[in-house]
């Protein structure tokens, strides 16, 4: 399958990253960043860097710095300054693109036939969102969107009911819920479920494959004290990388229809009108058997 990928690297989108680019079943066909957890130049460094060490020359196209319309919030409490925890990385053998990327998405998007690409986003929505405001011929040549995001009956992790990529910015979300997308979306309900612990990171080195240990080295750097589970004992949620594990193996996700809208003010989705599928479980163990050797591939 052929993929674009939306995102803002981020320890987690690092991980997501490195197993699609090196899963035989995904095609990506670039890489599209925006300022999200750490700022445009960050994350557009990170992709670059990543895809680097993942030995797959793929082309980056930054995008979107600032949210629509209001404030960007920082994620350098979690991911760190340079958004991947600190772990070693390569500079970047390529510049980014100087295409921005909703040129590129467009310019993809018509090129190829219709309903033959699917867009994986693992930040805000706001590269997305300017697509279906600026090019609504393409975004409607999509065949499915697969995003991380929301929080439906799980607390959420920037506020009571809001999670990051929503939340920081609502406005994006809700053009994008509203452009009538086939559209899965993995909220936090569902990856909460999905964590690693010391032997797992144990068998990724255990792999020899770098994407597989530089995986290992950023949930090293993602063990926190975590929200639900004893001190230390599992990582934080792997969220970005239930995005292209969901793409490849959606048997091993429990997803429901749901209507849904984005309240503008806290950023938290809530009953609404646009119908998409939503996933609401996982089934961890089998997903982690899948990211492990995928990231050995
Ligand atoms: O809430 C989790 C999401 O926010 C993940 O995509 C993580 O990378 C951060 O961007
Ligand atoms: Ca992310």
């Amino acid at each position: 399958m052929q993929v674009i990928i939306d995102t803002d690297p981020g320890i987690d989108d690092a991980i997501a990253i490195l197993y699609a680019l090196r899963h035989p079943g995904i095609e990506v066909l670039a890489l599209t960043t925006l300022g999200g957890n750490v700022g445009l130049g960050v994350t557009t460094r990170n992709a670059g860097r990543i895809v680097t060490l993942a030995g797959v020359p793929t082309p980056v196209h930054p995008g979107a710095d600032v949210p629509l319309g209001r404030e960007p919030r920082s994620e350098t409490a979690i991911h760190g300054n340079d958004g991947l925890g600190g772990v070693a990385f390569p500079d970047p053998t390529v510049a980014p693109s100087d295409e921005p990327a909703v040129a590129a998405m467009a310019r993809l998007l018509r090129a190829a036939p219709d309903k033959t690409i699917d867009l994986h986003c693992l930040g805000p929505l706001t590269n997305l969102a300017l697509l279906v405001q600026d090019a609504p011929d393409a975004a409607a040549r999509i065949r499915r969107v697969i995003a991380m995001g929301g929080a439906i009956d799980e607390p959420g992790n920037v506020g009571p009911r809001a999670e990051f990529n929503i939340a920081h910015d609502p406005d994006a979300a809700a053009r994008v819920l509203a452009a009538g997308l086939d559209f899965t979306l993995i909220p936090l309900d569902a990856t909460r479920q999905f964590r690693a612990d010391a032997a797992y990171l144990d068998r990724l080195r255990a792999t020899g494959s770098p994407a597989a240990i530089a995986s290992a080295d950023l949930i090293d750097a993602y063990f926190a004290q975590t929200e639900h589970q004893a001190k230390g004992s599992e990582s934080r949620p792997l969220h970005d990388p239930c995005v292209p594990l969901l793409a490849l193996n959606e048997n091993l996700f429990r997803i429901d229809p749901r209507s849904l809208g984005v309240e503008l003010d806290s950023g938290a989705l809530v009953p609404g009108p646009h119908a998409i599928r939503v996933a609401m479980g996982l089934q961890a163990d089998a997903l982690r058997s899948a990211l492990s050797e995928g990231l050995a591939e």
